[in-house]
């Protein structure tokens, strides 16, 4: 057995790395890419590959970002951090904090954040503030904050964020050796698809990889500002996650999209939903609702007409479901319940 790698060390040549940077890891990286041919023949589209992102140890891609902002913060000396949260950054910045003796500060939305999500800055030893407002108007909160006070914002505006996210494109070249024609993502505050792009064109710089993808990003239809273009004031899904209205990383995004020649387009709560069921019960993988618009997408330009044949597909899926598991329980058809009987069961089997 070896000793857990993480991202600083693995890929400290491509990331802001000096010799007072405290290299450390909880074990984020190093995700499975897991190939999905029932999923990818149902759909008619040549390869397809899921990037489980929820196998980094808070069970989400966040992880990969923290433990470099983090880093970062330690190596200038800062004691605390502080983020608005949908609820995965607020679980890896208390994870991270709590690794390395620092406060974790953390503003989230009242009552909209998935409960495993919260209980996992609880039990990281945060201090929550939740307030009566969504998470638009958290960060809002939490810029002004670090603007006035010595708290390092840990929000995906920290650029040492991206540089810690764009690690999962790496791994995916990696794996792949080369990148994928199409790599398809949720799209909520809009930093994972600007690092995602980041990493992409790295590689290709790097000689990794000889092509880059087309950046395929997926918001919420009731919670889709880039591709309404307007700012959504009351942003409304079924995927908390990715329920915002006013995403920081918006022009970045823009940019991705238009700099790979891919787009970004919205999916309904109910393409969502069975996105979500289709990866599980044809691939085995429970995502989180937010993390199943990238399949959910896929499905929907394909059901346009979109062509995938021959075509190398990567879905990110972003968070584990075991994070929300009141939508799935709540969506779930009926069970038997039986006596502690064999016979009953054997007959309820159809089995005598
Ligand atoms: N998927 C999941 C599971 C997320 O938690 C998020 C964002 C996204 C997708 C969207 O990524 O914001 O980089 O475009 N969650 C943030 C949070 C906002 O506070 O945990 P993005």
């Amino acid at each position: 057995m070896m000793l857990t790698t993480g991202i600083l060390t693995k890929y400290k040549d491509f990331l802001p790395i000096t010799p007072h940077y405290p290299l450390f890891t909880l074990g984020e990286g190093d995700t499975p890419l897991v190939k999905c041919d029932r999923v990818a023949t149902e759909l008619g589209c040549g390869e397809l590959f899921l990037k489980l992102e929820g196998c980094n140890p808070t069970g989400s891609f966040k992880d990969r970002g923290m433990v470099v902002a983090v880093a970062k913060a330690m190596e200038a000396g800062s004691k605390a951090i502080i983020c608005a949260s949908t609820g995965n950054t607020s679980a890896s910045a208390a994870a991270y904090a709590a690794y390395c003796g620092l406060t974790a500060l953390i503003i989230v939305p009242g009552g909209q954040i998935a409960p495993g999500k919260l209980a996992q800055a609880i039990i990281y030893g945060s201090r929550i503030i939740s307030i009566d407002g969504n998470f638009d108007q958290a960060l809002n909160i939490v810029l002004a904050l670090a603007e006035k006070h010595p708290v390092t914002l840990v929000n995906s505006l920290n650029p040492y964020r991206i540089e810690g996210q764009k690690t999962a494109a790496f791994e995916i070249v990696e794996v792949l050796g080369d990148a994928p024609d199409y790599h398809f993502i949720p799209v909520g505050n809009a930093g994972n698809i600007t690092a995602y792009w980041q990493g992409y064109q790295e590689c290709r710089q790097a000689g990794k990889a000889k092509k880059k993808p087309r950046m395929m990003g997926f918001q919420a239809e009731g919670a889709a500002p880039i591709v309404r273009g307007r700012t959504i004031a009351a942003p409304e899904t079924i995927a908390s996650a990715i329920r915002i209205g006013n995403p920081a990383g918006w022009q970045k995004a823009v940019a991705a999209r238009d700099e790979s020649g891919g787009l970004i387009d919205m999916v309904t709560d109910d393409e969502i939903l069975s996105a979500q069921r289709l990866a599980a019960t044809s691939a085995g993988v429970f995502g989180e609702p937010a993390s199943a618009a990238s399949l959910a997408g896929l499905i929907k330009l394909t059901r346009q007409g979109m062509d995938f044949s021959g075509k190398t597909v990567v879905c990110v899926v972003t968070g584990t479901g075991l994070k929300d598991t009141d939508i799935a329980l709540k969506n779930a058809p009926p069970f038997l319940e039986l006596a502690a009987d064999i016979t009953t069961v054997e007959k309820a089997l159809g089995w005598s």
